[in-house]
Parts: structure tokens; C-alpha cells; sequence
């Protein structure tokens, strides 16, 4: 681990190398030799991918962000004094911008001790750490660079803790993941910690395919990321502009399947990774899954992972849905 201690009351831990290590292989390796092709969606999150996703963010098309923001704004006090929170944790925590509406509430109870964004993407927890500690004076911000599938034993400790999972990002595990994953959540909080879960919540479909295909091309350039990444990272021979962007509703899982889709029939050479492969025309290659919920489903996610359901928020036109939870 890198732990770089900076001025300012910043403290960053790195635990992502550099290099592409066995696991790392054997994971791309897996996926790309799997049916449908398939690339894992923290690799859509290089420096660049963060920005996108923030432009997409601001879209007219992606609601989903200033619905979450304007009920955060409704619910937030409520949910700092239920849970008397000095520690806000939040993985996926990207450029934290609806998070500031959180980190208002706690301030304004003078609750606001410890922060720490925890996000694969290094660049954006070190200026999201540089940013916040001058918007808020004292509050410590301890960042976490890495994989909340392998690394969440590394949240640091600061008090009586809120861990928020905002932006629809469970969405992007299928359901035994997403399971799994707030299971270690669960298994990492003390008792009478509490839990902020963010959903998506299942809309129409018109409404749900416009906000992954923008006009303005942005979320196209997002999911095409994930081909420079795999360039830069594994010499990949994948051109983006032999690939169409595909953003379809599956009704049967209740999720939108980005894909990358093969404008020609194509061999690929991945150096980096020892792995060469005919691709079709029409082939897709997976690149993320945004699955959408509802209450009960989100619900008895939180049960069976050993979580009490407390509160259910939700906007005028049942978009989004936060439910606050609490280890027993
Ligand atoms: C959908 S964005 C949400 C960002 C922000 N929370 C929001 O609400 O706008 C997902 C975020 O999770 C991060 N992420 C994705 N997979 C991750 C992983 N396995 N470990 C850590 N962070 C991950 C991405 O870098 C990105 O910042």
C-alpha cells in the first residue's frame, strides 16, 4: 500500500498498483473469453472516465442525478440526526458532488469530523480531498484508492460511521454481487452503524434508454473509454471507432446493458494479456449493467444482508429511492 500523508488534514491510502497483477489478468482474461464478451465496469473509471461521468451527470437526459440531489436535500437532516454520523464513508464516491449535501447536514450539527471517498479512480479522490477540506474547516478527509469488491477492509476508523452508496452504483452488480458486496459491508460496520443506499428506481423504459444514449454523444464516449483504458493498459488492438455504443433496457433482470458493439468483423490482440480473439460483426463486448430496483427488492437486499431497513425516501416521481439502514 502507498499511504501518502499530504498537509491540509489529508491523508490518501493507495491500494492499487500500478501494473497489471495475475488477478487483474485472470479477471479481464474471463470476461472477455466469456459469452457475451465482457469487460468489467471499474475500467470505464480511468481520470478521463471520471470526467465523462461527470458531464453526464449535468445531461438533461440523466435525471437520475438532480433527482438523488433534490431528495437528498429533503431527507439529509433527517437522516444526520437519526444517525448522529462523525464519520460519513462513501464508496463509489466520484466527484462527491451530492455529497456535500450530507456534509452540509452534519456541519450544520457541528457532526462533521472525518470524511473518506473511496474510489478506484485516484485522481478524482485526491482533488475531491483537496477540494473539500477548504470548503469545510477541520474536517479531515481520509481518501481510500481502491476496489470496494477487495479492499474494504481498509476504511479507516473515525467515529460512529454513515456509509453511503450513492449514484445508482450497486446498480452495477448483478444480484449475487450486489449481495455479496453489502454483505462485506455489513461485515466491515460495528453494530449501530448505519447504511445510505442509493437506487434507481424502474421507470419507463423510453425514459431509461434516453438517459444512456445522450444526444450529445457523452455517455457514447464514456462506455468507449474502457477501449483507450484497455490500450493503455494491455496494448489491446481494440479501436474505438470500430465500435458502436449500445444502451438497451432488459426488462426480464431489470437493467440497462451498455455494450460496445463490433461495427466489422475484427480480430483482437491483447498483448498485455497473452489473448487474441475473433470478434463478429454485431459481437458485443458487455461493458456495464445498471440494474434499476424498486422498494421491496432494495429492501430485502438489505435484509438478507443482515441490514435493518429504518427509512425509505423517495422523490414525487418515484425515480430514485435512499434507504437508510442500520447493522443490528
Ligand atoms: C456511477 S458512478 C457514481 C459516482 C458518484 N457516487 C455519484 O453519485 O455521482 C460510480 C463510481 O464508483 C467508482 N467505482 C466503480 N467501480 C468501483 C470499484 N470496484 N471500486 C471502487 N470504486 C468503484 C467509479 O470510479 C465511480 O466514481
Amino acid at each position: 500500500m502507498d499511504c501518502t500523508t499530504e498537509p491540509q488534514n489529508i491523508t490518501i491510502d493507495v491500494h492499487l498498483s500500478g501494473e497489471t497483477p495475475a488477478n487483474v489478468q485472470a479477471e479481464l482474461r474471463e470476461g472477455l473469453t466469456s459469452t457475451p464478451r465482457t469487460l468489467p465496469t471499474k475500467y470505464l473509471y480511468d481520470d478521463r472516465g471520471s470526467e465523462l461521468f461527470e458531464a453526464i451527470c449535468k445531461l438533461p437526459e440523466y435525471y437520475q442525478t438532480r433527482t438523488e440531489r433534490h431528495l437528498l436535500n429533503q431527507c439529509a437532516d433527517q437522516i444526520i440526526c437519526l444517525t448522529e454520523a462523525e464519520e460519513l464513508v462513501e464508496l463509489g464516491s466520484g466527484a462527491a458532488t451530492k455529497t456535500r449535501v450530507l456534509l452540509d447536514a452534519m456541519a450544520r450539527v457541528e457532526q462533521l469530523r472525518f470524511y473518506v471517498p473511496f474510489d478506484v479512480s485516484e485522481g478524482i479522490v485526491r482533488r475531491v480531498a483537496q477540494e473539500l477540506v477548504k470548503e469545510y474547516e477541520g474536517l479531515h478527509v481520509h481518501g481510500v484508492v481502491g476496489d470496494f469488491l477487495a479492499h474494504l477492509e481498509h476504511i479507516p476508523d473515525g467515529g460512529r460511521r454513515l456509509v453511503v452508496i450513492l449514484g445508482g452504483t450497486i446498480g452495477n452488480l448483478d444480484s449475487q454481487a450486489a449481495l455479496n458486496f453489502v454483505s462485506s459491508i455489513h461485515t466491515e460496520m460495528a453494530s449501530g452503524d448505519f447504511f445510505l443506499l442509493g437506487v434507481q428506481l424502474e421507470t419507463s423504459i423510453k425514459r431509461i434508454e434516453a438517459a444512456y444514449n445522450d444526444s450529445a454523444g457523452i455517455t457514447a464516449a464514456f462506455n468507449k473509454n474502457i477501449l483507450h483504458v484497455m490500450q493503455e493498459m494491455l496494448g489491446a488492438s481494440l479501436d474505438p471507432d470500430a465500435f458502436e455504443h449500445v444502451a438497451l433496457y432488459n426488462t426480464t433482470a431489470h437493467r440497462i446493458e451498455m455494450r460496445l458493439r463490433s461495427k466489422e468483423a475484427q480480430h483482437v490482440q491483447i498483448p498485455g494479456l497473452d489473448l487474441s480473439f475473433h470478434l463478429e460483426k454485431g459481437e458485443d463486448i458487455l461493458t456495464e449493467i445498471s440494474t434499476k430496483y424498486d422498494h421491496p427488492r432494495a429492501e430485502t437486499l438489505l435484509k438478507e444482508s443482515g441490514f435493518d431497513m429504518i427509512k425509505w425516501y423517495t422523490d414525487s416521481e418515484e425515480l430514485i429511492g435512499l434507504a437508510l439502514a442500520r447493522k443490528p
